[in-house]
């Protein structure tokens, strides 16, 4: 898990908790960030990897994927990590790396989504889970849930709606990926035939 602050969503995995998959590392490019210290309380393994100590993305995202490898991760979940990954690492993870965004993809890409959703007048706002590629906030999508934006919403009224179902999503996802459910085909998510015996041996 990757994470620069809050950590809310790296809660929310680990309060679902499954047989399938379990969080086995947080990282932060952020020292102090809450999310590490929720990590520590479940007993995760945390690293802090500051930015700014390495000589450029590069320096710091061979460390980043040093520190993965080490941890035997087989998938890399972004939420609130405030560093864009750069070609080289994300090919590395291809597919086995996602990001959560609150927004509904392709629609707010980038930050402040909430004050551009009621901005720009959007009946229904919410948020997305979806593979990591090279461009920001861009891949194949695996769910998203989305929310009425109300009259009288306000930033913070509405982002506490998305959030509430980012924490829904984002192990529902996980759990999809960690059991095999779904596959990227042609950049779309599709759900895997659990009769296909390449899937499951004992159909
Ligand atoms: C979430 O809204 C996530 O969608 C966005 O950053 C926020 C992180 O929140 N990418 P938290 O740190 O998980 O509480």
């Amino acid at each position: 898990m990757l994470l620069s602050g809050r950590g809310s969503n790296l809660q929310a995995l680990l309060d679902a908790g499954a047989a399938s998959w379990r969080v086995a590392l947080a990282v932060s490019n952020v020292a102090g960030a809450a999310g590490l210290a929720r990590a520590e309380a479940a007993g995760v393994p945390v690293r802090t990897l500051p930015h700014g100590d390495f000589a450029g993305r590069a320096a710091f995202e061979e460390a980043l994927d040093a520190a993965l490898r080490a941890a035997d991760i087989e998938l890399v979940v972004l939420a609130g990590f405030m560093r864009v990954l750069g070609p080289d690492f994300v090919a590395r993870w291809r597919d086995r790396s996602v990001n959560i965004h609150p927004s509904l993809l392709p629609a707010f890409r980038g930050l402040d989504t909430h004050r551009r959703a009621l901005e720009a007048g959007v009946g229904w706002h919410g948020c997305t889970v979806h593979f990591v590629r090279a461009e920001l906030d861009a891949g194949p999508i695996v769910v998203q849930a989305a929310v009425p934006v109300r009259p009288d919403d306000t930033v913070e009224a509405l982002a506490a709606r998305v959030l509430a179902r980012e924490h829904d999503v984002l192990p529902l996802a996980v759990g999809w990926i960690a059991e095999g459910r779904v596959k990227v085909e042609n950049e779309r998510v599709v759900a895997v035939d659990p009769g296909d015996p390449a899937v499951n041996p004992s159909q």
